[in-house]
Formats: structure tokens, sequence, C-alpha cells
């Protein structure tokens, strides 16, 4: 069945924290999953509780915390992984168990070691199994795109009769190009889903650079959900980029004309906050949410820019969040700046508190020259925090912690 909403996924916390140097604790997590809440995204996939004892604890305290969302936890077609999501997703709202296996004959003979019908056996009972936990069920058909599709169909099929809502196609090793993959979503849709209703999602990663145009592609021929992360992290080159497919979507809205709950305002205060939490930012070119994604060097594109900013900009920095005040803080610069800084970020401070960031922030402008957002985002301390949100002293430009109040 065809909506015209888009659902977005966000596998930041999962797939997203699986790529090297992306780890986050459960209080980071926390933090991520609430901003994520005011993005506005519909989905949360929380971790992979049988992972481990922290994914597990990540997840259910996302599932406690996170009431407007529906929460996902992830699990191989193994009984002892769907019931350690569901026991991780016992308290949620809105809970989503999300099962996996892969289809392609590659993973089947180099890494499961079974058959196709094995597989489809696996599929069967893991749904089943599943659906009595939970309402909602996500099955997912791991490196969909090198699986033959007739075989890749068959699954879908089994996937549906037991009970699976949502039918994720993964491009797990970023293979496919756009219009081959529209025509797989619109094949899968024809054959396996037809008026039922089920979602087609997909889950596209960026070996090519093509995650999102992969995305797009799919979104036309049908696909509903998109499973995304905030700066594109994730396994290898990682994933769509949840601000890039949302904006594309937003900027281009006479193509690609689709509801979306995501409050694009809070877009680079998110990206802004994973990046402190992680302590790496993205490329300066970054669509969206890089450094320069508004800046303009050249004269020509400066003149064209202060005449009309249609010019050269096809979405103003204000629409994702991005402060209009560009002030550069540094060493030289007093409170107020700051403080209005801080209010651009979406961080109300009260007067003491802004002192007390006030003061940090001079110590770091005595050793930084320049002092990013994602640096202000780091010094609100410990004290200020209304919860048990922990605070890591400092700013480095290499590592940075974050402590907010997000
Ligand atoms: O890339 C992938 O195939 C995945 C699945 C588990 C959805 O992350
Ligand atoms: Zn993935």
């Amino acid at each position: 069945m065809i909506t015209d909403r888009v659902t977005i996924f966000d596998t930041t916390l999962r797939d997203g924290e699986q790529s090297p140097g992306c780890s986050m604790n459960l209080d980071e997590k926390l933090r991520m999953a609430r901003q994520l809440e005011r993005l506005g995204v519909d989905v949360i996939e929380a971790g992979f509780p049988i992972a481990s004892e922290g994914d597990f604890a990540a997840a259910k305290a996302v599932a406690s915390v996170c009431r407007q969302v529906t929460v996902a936890a992830l699990c191989r077609t193994a009984e002892p992984d769907i019931a350690r999501a569901a026991e991780a997703l016992a308290g949620a709202a809105h809970p989503r168990i999300h099962t996996f296996v892969a289809t392609s004959d590659i993973h089947l003979q180099h890494k499961l070691r079974k058959t196709r019908a094995e597989v489809l056996e696996m599929t069967r009972t893991s749904v089943r199994m599943a659906r009595n936990f939970a309402e909602e069920v996500e099955f997912s058909a791991e490196d969909a795109t090198r699986s033959d599709v007739d075989f890749l169909c068959e699954v879908f099929a089994v996937a549906v009769d037991e009970g699976a809502t949502i039918l994720n196609v993964p491009d797990t090793v970023g293979y496919t190009l756009p219009s081959e993959f529209a025509a797989l979503v619109s094949n899968i849709h024809d054959r396996v889903v037809g008026d039922k209703p089920v979602t087609i999602s997909v889950h596209c990663h960026n070996d090519l650079g093509l995650a999102v145009a992969n995305s797009l592609a799919a979104i036309v021929a049908g696909a509903r959900q998109v499973e995304c992360t905030i700066n594109g992290i994730g396994e290898r080159a990682g994933n769509a980029s949840l601000e890039e497919l949302v904006m594309a979507m937003h900027v281009r809205s006479d193509q690609l004309s689709f509801e979306m709950n995501v409050n694009t305002r809070e877009l680079y205060p998110t990206s802004q906050l994973l990046s402190a939490i992680i302590g790496f930012d993205v490329q300066p070119n970054k669509a969206i949410v890089g450094r320069n994604a508004f800046a303009h060097e050249a004269g020509i594109h400066q003149h064209g820019v202060i005449n009309n900013p249609l010019c050269y900009e096809i979405m103003t920095p204000e629409s994702v969040g991005v402060p209009s005040n560009r002030l550069v803080l540094g060493k030289h610069s007093g409170r107020h700046a700051l403080g209005l800084r801080y209010e651009e970020l979406g961080y109300a401070l009260e007067h003491g508190e802004l002192d007390a960031a006030y003061g940090r922030f001079t110590k770091l402008a005595d050793r930084k020259k320049r002092i990013y957002d994602q640096d202000l985002i780091t010094l609100l301390s410990a004290e200020m925090q209304t919860s048990a949100e922990v605070a890591i002293n400092g700013a480095s430009e290499t590592r940075a912690r974050a402590s907010s109040y997000r």
C-alpha cells in the first residue's frame, strides 16, 4: 500500500554506532535519542540487544525515555536474539522488533552456511516468534541487492505471511545503482506487496557514494521508509545521510512531494551534537551540515548572495538550523555573543549558567584560535546538567565529548 508519507528510520545508534570510532556510552545514546525525538524522526533503532550488555541497556533505556517515537531493536533470525530484543523493548510505548537474515548466495555460502530452504524456514519461524512479542515486526533481507530476485521475493512473501508489516531492502554493501534499485523496489512491490498493508523500506550504504541517490530513487519507486543516520555515519563508508535525504525531499518537494515529520531546523543542532559526542566532525564541504555548506568565498558568488541569497543558495542556513549569526567566536568575544550563539543552537542558558560557560569559553579561547559550535556544546558543564548526564571536561579539537541539556 503506497501513501504519501515517508517514515524516517534513524539508525545512528545502531548501524551508525557500529562504525569505527563512533561508539557511544549509555548517557551519550540517551542524549542522542532525545535529540532525535526532538528532530522528529519516526523510528529510532536503539541497538542490537544480543550483541552486548551495553546495547541491551541502551535499547532498554531509549525505549523507556522516548515515548513519542517507535523504538526498534535489531536481532538475527534466532530465538535468543529475538527474545533479547523483546526483553529490551518491554517498556517501549511503540516497540518494533527488527529481524534480519542474509539472502544473497554469497552470504548463504560463505557466512551462514545455509541453504535457501533453511533461510526460508528461519524467516518463517523468526517472524512468527517476533510477532508473538510485538505487533510491529520489520524483516530485513541482508545483502538484498546481490540476492537472486526470485528468492528474495519468496523470502519476503514468507515474512509477510507470518505478519511482518515492514520489508526492508538493504543495499548492505553499497553496490546498487539508482535505476536498478528503483526497479528492484517496484518489482518487490508488484510481486509481494500489492495492496497489502505492508511498507517497503530501504537501507543504503555509501560505498560508491550513492546511498542518498539510491534511497531517493527507491522512494520514487514506492519505498515509504528510509533508514539513515545523522552525518551519514555507519559501517565502512557509512549509511544514507538523514539530513541530505530530508533536505532533498524538502527543497525538491516539486519532484519529491512526500510528507515527513522532521523539523528541519533541528538538523544542524543534531549533527553538531553527534559530532561532539563521537569526537569527529563531518568534512567541511558536507552537504547541509558541513562548515562550508553555506560559505561563499569567490567574489562573484559573494556579490550575488549579498544582492539575493537565492543566486547561490537553494535553501537558507536557518531552514536547517545553522545559526544566522555568523559572528566568529574567539577570545575577544563577549558573554552576549556567546549567549546568543547558545540560543541559536537551542540551549537556553540562565544567567549563572552563561557565566560559568563563559568562564570555560575564555579559557578555551586562549588555547584555540577558533571556537566552533561543537566546542560550545562540549563546554556545557556537569553542574549545569539537569539529569545524570556526564560531562567530560575540556574541549579538544580531536576528541571532544559533549555535555549538554539535550
Ligand atoms: O546493512 C545491512 O544490511 C543492515 C541490516 C542489518 C539492516 O544493517
Ligand atoms: Zn546497514
